[in-house]
This record gives C-alpha cells, sequence and structure tokens, in this order.
C-alpha cells in the first residue's frame, strides 16, 4: 500500500466541493490543506469541510512541505501560471479544464512538468468514467460501422451575476466552459484532431461567447457538431452516427452512478446500463496512478493541447468568417 498523498485545495473555489469527497473517501488521498487569497476564508472553508491546515495566500500552500498535490481550480487565465509555480514548488498539479487559454501556455507547462518531473494533468473528469470508456470501446470495436458523425452539446442558463465565465479577460465564454466537453469527446471518439474547423457565436455583452455552434472535420472522413451556452437551459449530450448504428449518450459529461447509452440499429434501440461509481473519483485515481505507480495520466498534456488549439481554431473561425485549418498549429 502506498503512502497517502496529500493534496492541496489552490483556492476555495465553488468546483472543490466536487473533489472534497472523493479526496476524503479516496485511501490513496488524504485532503491535507486549503489556501484562499485571504486567511479567514481559507480558515472558515476549512472549518466548514474539515480539512486540517488552512493557508493565507497561494505561495504559503506551495511552500508547505507536506502537500504533494495541488489541485487548481483558478479561474482559466491563472491556470498556467500557478500550475507551473506549483510544479516548480515540486508539487504534482491536477488542473482544471481548460487547462490553458493559449497553446505558449501549454507549453509553458509542459516543459515545467518535464524539467520538474511531476505530474501535471487536465480535470477532465469524464474521461475517465467507464461510460466513456465503454462508448470508445463499442467504437473501437467496429459495432457502429465506419464512424460519420459526432453530435454534442453542453448548455445551460447561468445566472449568476460576476460569475469568472462572464469576464472575458478571464478567460470567460461558452466555449473555453462548456464547449471545451463535447470538442474533447469527439476528439476522443476519433482518436485525433481535427483537420479543419468552422464556428459562429453569439456574443454577449461583456464580449464572452453566449453561445457557440462549431463544425469540425477530421482526416478520417468523421465530422463533428457541437453547441455551448450561457442562455439555454442545462442540456448535455452526445450522439455517435455510423454506417450501421448509433450511439446516445444522454449524459456524457456528468453522468449519474447508474448511466445507460442507448445502442440503435435500425428499428431496434438496445440499452447499456453503466454502473459509473463516484464521478469524481476517475481522476483523483488517475493522478495516484500517475504520481505513485508512474502511469501516463490517461488525459495526456498533448491532448489537452489538442483540444486548446481546436478551440483557439473555432474562436478563430468565428472572428473571421472562415474556416480554419488545424495542420499549422
Ligand atoms: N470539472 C468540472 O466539473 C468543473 C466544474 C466547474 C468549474 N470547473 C472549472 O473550475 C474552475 C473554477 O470554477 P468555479 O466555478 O469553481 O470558480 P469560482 O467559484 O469562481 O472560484 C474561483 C476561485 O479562484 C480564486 N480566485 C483567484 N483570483 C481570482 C480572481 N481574480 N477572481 C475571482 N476568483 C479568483 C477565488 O478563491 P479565493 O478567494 O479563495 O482565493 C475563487 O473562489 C474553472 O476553471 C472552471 O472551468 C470545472
Amino acid at each position: 500500500m502506498d503512502k497517502k498523498l496529500n493534496w492541496g485545495l489552490l483556492s476555495t473555489a465553488k468546483i472543490n466541493q466536487a473533489l472534497i469527497r472523493p479526496l476524503t473517501a479516496s485511501k490513496r488521498t488524504r485532503l491535507l490543506a486549503v489556501a484562499s487569497r485571504s486567511l479567514s476564508s481559507a480558515e472558515s472553508y476549512a472549518r466548514e469541510w474539515k480539512i486540517p491546515r488552512a493557508h493565507g495566500s497561494y505561495e504559503a500552500l506551495l511552500a508547505d512541505p507536506e502537500i504533494d498535490v495541488i489541485y487548481n481550480p483558478l479561474p482559466n487565465h491563472l491556470h498556467a501560471e500557478w500550475s507551473i509555480k506549483a510544479l516548480r514548488a515540486g508539487k504534482h498539479v491536477l488542473c482544471e479544464k481548460p487547462i490553458a487559454l493559449t497553446l505558449a501556455e501549454v507549453d509553458a507547462m509542459t516543459q515545467a512538468a518535464k524539467e520538474t518531473g511531476k505530474v501535471l494533468a487536465e480535470a477532465f473528469m469524464y474521461r475517465h468514467h467507464p461510460q466513456t470508456l465503454k462508448a470508445k470501446e463499442i467504437v473501437d470495436s467496429g459495432a457502429l460501422g465506419k464512424i460519420q458523425l459526432i453530435k454534442g452539446a453542453f448548455t445551460f442558463n447561468l445566472t449568476r451575476e460576476g460569475d469568472i465565465r462572464l469576464n472575458k479577460e478571464m478567460g470567460g465564454g461558452s466555449i473555453w466552459d462548456v464547449g471545451c466537453y463535447p470538442i474533447s469527446f469527439a476528439r476522443t471518439i476519433v482518436g485525433a484532431d481535427p483537420l479543419e474547423v468552422f464556428g459562429w457565436q453569439v456574443t454577449g455583452q461583456s464580449g464572452i461567447d453566449d453561445s457557440f455552434y462549431g463544425q469540425m472535420r477530421f482526416e478520417s472522413g468523421v465530422h463533428a457538431q457541437f453547441d455551448s451556452g450561457f442562455k439555454s437551459p442545462f442540456r448535455t449530450m452526445i450522439e455517435i452516427v455510423g454506417t450501421e448504428a448509433s450511439l446516445s449518450i444522454p449524459s456524457p459529461f456528468k453522468p449519474e452512478r447508474n448511466s445507460e447509452l442507448l445502442l440503435s440499429r435500425g428499428d431496434k434501440a438496445e440499452k447499456i446500463k453503466i454502473n459509473g461509481g463516484m464521478l469524481y473519483m476517475g481522476e483523483v485515481d488517475d493522478m495516484c496512478d500517475a504520481i505513485t505507480q508512474n502511469k501516463a495520466p490517461r488525459v495526456s498534456l498533448a491532448d489537452s493541447r489538442g483540444n486548446v488549439a481546436t478551440i483557439l481554431a473555432l474562436l478563430e473561425s468565428a472572428r473571421t468568417g472562415k474556416p480554419v485549418s488545424l495542420a499549422k498549429s
């Protein structure tokens, strides 16, 4: 049995609450500390969530010699800066999606991970879920025939005023926040980056995209279409269409413990039940495997780079009104 890895939360972000249960329940991890820009907020957060240590600055958390792993759920524009600082302080890092906002940032993060020998991975929790693994297995088995089309969506009504997602300087916008999921899913199913993309956006008051409508064309002949947005009710879906059959995934990104896939062939539909467990435990286990067993993280930095490159190309397409090739990025 490996020693328990000590984790520290870099801020009091809302999304921490998804990680606190797996970090507390896992036999491989101990949630040791939380940091906030203010000591009083770190202390009250630590009391509320029964976290043993509170640090009044992010620097103090990185300087804590007992911390092995940093969970980075900062606003998107701070992912690169603080993940690099954490790596250079000798910590492993699980960084929230999107891992960064430019390719130069992803490259600097990759370089820091390489130089320090520490693990850095993007927290795409859905990638580790048995439902995603099953969908990929079905596609790879050839059961759907040759894949032609992948459709996806992730939208919700964003009503919180002052939310980081509405701030352009912080990397706000629906494609960075939720469009990244159907893009990542399509790239995972195809196992490649698109050759070419085209996108439209509906721009909100703050200059971010309130809604994004995108298309991707892959070398293998697969086409993908997705939408993301802050102005529609909560909706998530993936549909994978092959020449022989199609696979629908009603809850692709946040599956419940018991989820199901629908495999349709002609007028027959088969339900495939998935027993999923705790959604966010997968990324915690994957980090532990990477750190203690030297396994490659399931979401590689090259894969994360491909997702960022695709999002940037889609944004450029929406800006210019022209298709954008990814061949050169
Ligand atoms: N994987 C998922 O399921 C999932 C779900 C939701 C969000 N996310 C990702 O997690 C990240 C955080 O999202 P969230 O909704 O949890 O954000 P949030 O509640 O707004 O938290 C962000 C935290 O960052 C800290 N911070 C540092 N500088 C800041 C600044 N200039 N402005 C605002 N906050 C600042 C604050 O903590 P202190 O005040 O304590 O310093 C704040 O609590 C995003 O990257 C998002 O994409 C992932």
